[in-house]
Order: C-alpha cells, then sequence, then structure tokens
C-alpha cells in the first residue's frame, strides 16, 4: 500500500550539523533525526519496546540501536535486526533552504493510523 506524502518542516539543518542524532520537533510529534550515511532518516523518539529514548542509544550509520535492551533496527527499511521483535517507523527526510523538513506519514504507525509496511 502506497502511503501519502505529508512533509513537515522540522529544525534547522545547522542544528544538525555535525550531529549523529538529534530530537527535534515536528507540529506536535516529538521526532529523532539520525544520519544514515549520506542520508538524514527521522523515526519516534521512544523506542518501540519499552519507551526509552532512542536518542540515548548509538548508530554506525546503517543500524540504529536502543540502549537500553540493545534492540536494532535498520536504518533504511525500520527492520527489526538482532533481538528485536518490533519494526521502527522511519521516514525519509530532505533539507530545503537551510531547513529539514520530514514525511511524517510513515511516522503515523502506532498512533491512530495502521502502518503501511508492518508484516
Ligand atoms: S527499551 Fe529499547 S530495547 Fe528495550
Amino acid at each position: 500500500m502506497q502511503q501519502a506524502e505529508q512533509w513537515e518542516a522540522a529544525c534547522d539543518a545547522a542544528d544538525f550539523n555535525g550531529e549523529e542524532m538529534l530530537e527535534c520537533r515536528v507540529g506536535e510529534r516529538e521526532i529523532l533525526l539520525v544520519r544514515a550515511g549520506d542520508r538524514i532518516v527521522a523515526c519516534p523518539t521512544m523506542c518501540p519496546h519499552m519507551e526509552e529514548r532512542l536518542a540515548y542509544g548509538f548508530t554506525d550509520g546503517m543500524v540504529l540501536t536502543c540502549s537500553k535492551h540493545l534492540w536494532q533496527w535498520d536504518l533504511t527499511t525500520g527492520d527489526p535486526m538482532g533481538p528485536a521483535e518490533k519494526r521502527l517507523a522511519v521516514a525519509p527526510v530532505r533539507i530545503e533552504n537551510g531547513r529539514i523538513f520530514v514525511n511524517t506519514a510513515p511516522l503515523a504507525c502506532g498512533d491512530d493510523l495502521p502502518c503501511a509496511t508492518d508484516g
């Protein structure tokens, strides 16, 4: 199922300069920006396991790891890896005029909308 795109402004690109991860607000939602190689992706701030802040975790640019029980996710797809039992919603990010924009449609998973890519 193809999801509609919903691009919303987040923080200034300069705020994310040199950072691996940064929490910021997009509308009513807190999101986590994560550097994924030469791209940036967005995901929820809280781990889908037991609500640990994912910003306390770590990333190698391809995999995001939660610090609490070491669940891991592929930053390209959000697919769980290793012991992780739930996928992580991952959303595309683009930069325009020095501002970071997030397509928040994929982040609606777990809110009041079903996740189109949940298996
Ligand atoms: S709270 Fe994140 S892996 Fe358990």
